[in-house]
């Protein structure tokens, strides 16, 4: 990474699921990254793949004009386009990916497709100060809970992944059947839970904390997420308190297996700094709690603005930038991957 352009324009763009999200970037500096959320998902129960492809189409070229007017940059200024490729939704990533070789086409600059979890890990990245590699990274978002070791850019190795459900997943589903989900914004459960869990008390139920214990890196959050069921079912009604006792202790049950081995990873790799990124890296007792213990451990902590942390495409503009510094560029030919692996990076 010594080579640097920093008035290079980039423009990105994230359709991997419901967000249409276009940022444009001078560099390493984001100077708009707007994001234009389905708020419909849960008036169908979930997102429903085939019309969050067609919201993607028509969302796309009014939220690429919104971030080049924020930006205060014309179509002509971006000289790199970096875009989500997988994993996600096949027919969102299609939107996203043909809009962006279209527009690098007639435009005759390069793109780069971006894988969206290796961008989740590098957000960190857009702050200051940023990690230096090596560092851990604990990911945890709507479909992916791991822990990888990032020794360079495009050099990762996964330590351990969630073998079920992944945290985020868990966290949408305990909102859903305690009822504390918004009626119109999926995207909300998560945070809902975060918000109850502020009033209510963490040492109230003992959740289990699976495959705490063990001595890998995995995670198993499906146990979990049934003995949270199980118990709202012990009652017909639940006071607003209890309600909020239930949302504490799951949180905390997850936030303790999620310290215990990023840190532990940490020491048994020798590695001084970790990196906490994806959407359940919002949680705010998650962020406090691995700030107390990360700093009790001699462990410096990089967590990205909440706004980087959910689904973003300053994100994907980063890594598309940092790729382009090593000379990557995508051919038209790419295709999306639906199912895409961290691992499945190129390995310098
Ligand atoms: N404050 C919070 N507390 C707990 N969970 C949260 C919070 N904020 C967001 N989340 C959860 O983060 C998840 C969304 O994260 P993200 O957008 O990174 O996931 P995704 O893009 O759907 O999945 P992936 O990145 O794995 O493809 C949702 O499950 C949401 O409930
Ligand atoms: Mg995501």
């Amino acid at each position: 990474m010594q080579k640097n352009f920093p008035d290079l324009i980039t423009l990105a763009i994230e359709t991997s699921c419901d967000d249409t999200s276009v940022s444009v970037m001078r560099g390493r500096i984001v100077l708009s990254n707007v994001v234009s959320s389905q708020v419909d998902a849960l008036k169908f129960g979930g997102i429903v793949p085939e019309l969050a492809s067609r919201a993607h189409q028509a969302n796309m070229v009014p939220v690429v004009e919104d971030a080049l007017v924020q930006a205060g940059v014309k179509l002509q200024d971006i000289r790199l386009i970096g875009v989500t490729y997988g994993p996600g939704l096949i027919g969102s990533l299609l939107v996203g990916l043909n809009f962006a070789k279209g527009l690098a086409y007639s435009l005759d600059i390069p793109y780069i497709g971006v894988n969206h979890i290796e961008a989740h890990m590098l957000a960190a990245f857009l702050e200051k100060p940023h990690p230096d590699f090596p560092f851990i990274s604990l990911i945890v978002s709507g479909g992916h809970t791991m822990l990888v070791l990032a020794e360079a850019l495009g050099r990762y190795r996964i330590l351990g992944e969630t073998q079920d459900d992944a945290a985020g997943e868990c966290f949408d589903k305990v909102a859903r059947f305690l009822n504390i989900a918004p009626e119109n914004g999926s995207g909300m459960s998560g945070p809902m839970v975060d918000v109850r869990a502020r009033l209510g008390d963490p040492e109230k139920i003992k959740f289990p904390r699976p495959l705490g214990n063990s001595d890998n890196f995995h995670f198993s959050f499906s146990g979990l997420k049934t003995s949270v069921l199980n118990y709202s079912k012990k009652q017909e009604q639940w006071s607003a308190q209890e309600i909020n006792d239930m949302c504490a202790s799951f949180q905390e049950a997850v936030v303790d297996v999620l310290i215990s081995k990023s840190l532990r990873a940490c020491m048994e790799h020798r590695v001084g700094s970790l990196v906490l990124s994806g959407g359940v890296a919002a949680n705010s007792r998650l962020r406090d709690m691995l700030n107390q213990q990360a700093q009790k451990s001699d462990v410096r902590l990089f967590i990205p603005a909440k706004s980087y942390c959910t689904d973003n495409a300053a994100m994907i503009g980063l890594t598309a930038y940092l790729k382009h510094l090593e000379g990557e560029v995508s051919p038209l030919d790419l295709a999306p991957n639906p199912s895409l692996r961290l691992i499945e990076q190129r390995q310098k």
